[in-house]
């Protein structure tokens, strides 16, 4: 995959200046992009913000890392907003006067769309993104998106955040981020409720949890470097190890008597619908 996929769109509009880098909220997925940030740029200027006292005092003796319980933004500032999407409201309210036109934000926000944050804040320069939990070891998956008037500087300021924790993917259709949210943002709670199917049919067997745990990580782990590497498609790499008559063969025959692809794919478009009654819902559309 490509890390970087700039659709096609009207020029942009350079923003001047380049300043600190303000995180507000400091919890997995903040604290994921300042650990990301610190490995790939050591030397840049960060200030963290969060208002939980316990992680404010965790944070400091953990990764020796200041947290500020207050937001003062100045002039050029790149602001991540990786607060929970219920208490954004509160937050634009009383924050919208440190903003301008021109503050660039990048949101990991879920549900939470360029134009209800632009809104919110008076800042024309959104980035949204969904990024994902594997980010805190440097894998994570995001997918993002950023309209026209976003400046490139803003823009590759995203890129550069969302490349040092993982792989980015930008999308010129603002819908897909929902479906990226399913697939992408939740895609680590799913990929582990089947790891954990995995593990509890070793265990039923004898294993030890520590040995269920090592070789089901490494048959996902491993699946996933061999997919990743080949040309093939994953249907043919499944085909592959169906000896006819064989042991696979018979596994994937219990997975088609319950659906379980179809399930999965069921599951996915629940998830991904339910993104978009919650963009609803934060929009001010009717609540479900
Ligand atoms: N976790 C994921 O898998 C995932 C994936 C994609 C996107 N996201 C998005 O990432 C954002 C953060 O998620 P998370 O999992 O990192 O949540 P989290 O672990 O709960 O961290 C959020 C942190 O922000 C703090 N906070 C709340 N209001 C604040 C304010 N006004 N100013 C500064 N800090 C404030 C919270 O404090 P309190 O604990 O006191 O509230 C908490 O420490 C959410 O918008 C979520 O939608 C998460």
């Amino acid at each position: 995959m490509s890390n970087l996929h700039p659709p096609e769109g009207p020029r942009r509009r350079q923003r001047a200046g380049c300043g600190r880098l303000v995180v507000v909220g400091c919890g997995h997925m903040g604290l994921a992009i300042v650990k990301g940030l610190r490995a790939s740029a050591p030397n840049r200027d960060v200030v963290v913000i969060d208002t939980n006292s316990d992680r404010i005092h965790d944070i400091a003796s953990s990764e020796g890392l200041q947290v500020w319980d207050t937001m003062e933004l100045t002039h050029g500032d790149f602001v991540v907003l990786a607060i929970p999407p219920q208490v954004f409201p509160a937050f634009a309210v009383t924050h919208r006067h440190q903003f301008t036109a021109e503050t660039a934000v990048l949101s990991v926000m879920a549900g939470l769309s360029t134009s209800a944050i632009s809104a919110a804040l008076g800042s024309r320069q959104v980035v949204r993104s969904i990024p994902n939990t594997p980010s805190a070891v440097f894998q994570g998956m995001s997918v993002y998106f950023a309209g026209p008037d976003v400046a490139d500087e803003t823009l590759a300021e995203a890129e550069i955040l969302l490349q040092a924790i993982g792989k980015a993917l930008r999308v010129d259709d603002e819908e897909l981020v929902n479906d990226a949210t399913a697939l992408c943002g939740g895609g680590p709670a799913f990929v582990s409720y089947i790891v954990d199917a995995f593990c509890n049919f070793a265990a039923s067997c004898g294993f030890s949890e520590a040995d269920s745990k090592e070789m089901t990580v490494q048959v996902f782990g491993g699946t996933a470097s061999l997919i990743a590497g080949s040309s093939k498609t994953p249907m043919q790499l499944c085909e592959e190890v169906m000896t006819p008559n064989g042991t696979t063969e018979r596994g994937i025959a219990a997975f088609d008597a319950f659906n379980l692809k179809t399930s999965v794919v069921a599951a996915l478009a629940a998830s991904a619908e339910r993104s978009r009654e919650l963009a609803a819902v934060m929009a001010g559309g009717a609540p479900t």
